[in-house]
């Protein structure tokens, strides 16, 4: 708890029920509220005022679906360019919100020269002055980082399958305890996360992929790494079911080894859904009632963020985007900033 800035007014809301008189604390957390929020992109947060609006309006976290990535931050070796981070830093600040980070050791968005990394020493070197300045400069301001997006290759099975990386092709698995033991270092209060999709459909894909999962972070906790949180990317596929005794599992084999979940990008891919709307919407919501039903079972995700909140912006399109030509509706507000029943599936969780 101490180490979680936003997981605070969550215990502070537990607290002031037991203080009402709640005698269960199961019960008494089950009303705390969660923190909301979205990914924000860069351009119409400088020029959309509606979308700055509903920003304001349903979140309470913000993070950047750009800005920290290398390929952002770091156009040349020496060079940190923290215009981006800066300017949703700003704004979250004026509304009274708070920002997570994204990310600081992930396979993909590098520059071509941090791709060119070669040898332990001088990787160690790199992700550790990367890590040592994006957390630094931000210390005390983003309680959360997402430090290792991704670690696991997309077929991964337990004991295997690491994903290919400069970092893992120089250091091994290593380069995850020496991510986080540096964020640590850096930022102690800071909550400590790492990031993965694929975690949630009912295929056996996904049931390897927790298991894979669940193996790396008893090696990184046997090895006394700093990991306070597991993020659930949440890309869900919206034509295939949630796993949910399967995610309760996961999320209870988590709790146990003292590591807590959040949600981190949920979208529904809509690509296979019917073209209906109202259909769509009702199927893309049940998805995500699922999903959040099968954390709460076990315990409260520490804050659940949505990747996008309106479908006027949105990643889901670059890689699924619809053969019939209508547009994806992967997010909780249409692209007029409309409310949808996926929106009104989160609010029944995360109260007020
Ligand atoms: C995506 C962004 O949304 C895009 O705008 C960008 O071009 C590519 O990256 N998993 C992640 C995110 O962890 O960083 C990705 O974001 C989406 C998938």
């Amino acid at each position: 708890m101490r180490r979680r800035e936003f997981v605070a007014a969550t215990a502070a809301a537990t607290l002031a029920l037991l203080h009402r008189g709640a005698t269960d604390g199961a019960a008494a957390a089950g009303q705390a509220k969660i923190p909301f929020g979205a990914a924000v992109r860069d351009g119409p947060l400088q020029e959309d005022e509606a979308y700055r609006q509903a920003l304001v309006k349903y979140c309470q976290l913000v993070v950047g679906e750009g800005g920290l990535k290398w390929v952002d931050l770091r156009p040349d070796p020496s060079t940190f360019n923290f215009h981006q981070p800066d300017r949703l830093l700003a704004f979250a600040r004026r509304n009274g919100m708070k920002m997570r980070g994204h990310t600081l050791a992930w396979y993909a968005a590098m520059p071509d020269w941090a791709n060119a990394i070669t040898g332990a020493a001088e990787a160690e070197r790199e992700l550790t002055t990367h890590i040592e300045t994006v957390v630094g400069r931000y210390r005390g301001e983003i309680p959360s980082w997402d430090v290792v997006n991704e670690a696991l290759s997309d077929d991964a099975k337990a004991s295997v399958g690491l994903r290919d990386s400069v970092w893992a092709a120089a250091l091994g698995e290593r380069y995850i305890d020496i991510a986080l033991h540096t964020a640590r270092a850096v930022d102690p209060q800071v909550q400590l996360v790492i990031n993965d999709y694929g975690l949630e459909a009912a295929t056996e894909k996904a049931k390897a992929r927790r298991l894979a999962l669940l193996d790396l972070v008893r090696r990184l906790r046997d090895r006394g790494a700093p990991l306070d949180a597991v993020g659930f990317q949440a890309h869900l596929p919206g034509d295939l079911d949630i796993d949910t005794d399967g995610v309760s599992q996961f999320v209870a084999d988590l709790k146990s080894m003292d590591v807590d979940v959040l949600v981190t990008e949920l979208d529904v891919i809509d690509d296979a859904l019917p073209a209906e709307t109202a259909e769509r919407d009702a199927i893309v919501a049940r998805r995500v009632q699922d999903l959040l039903a099968a954390i709460l079972s076990v315990t409260q995700p520490s804050a659940i963020l949505t990747w996008g909140l309106t479908d006027r912006y949105t990643w889901v399109p670059i890689w699924y985007k619809r053969n019939d030509g209508h547009p994806n509706r992967p997010l909780p507000l249409t692209d007029t900033f409309e409310p949808k029943p996926m929106m009104q599936a989160i609010q029944a969780v995360v109260g007020g």
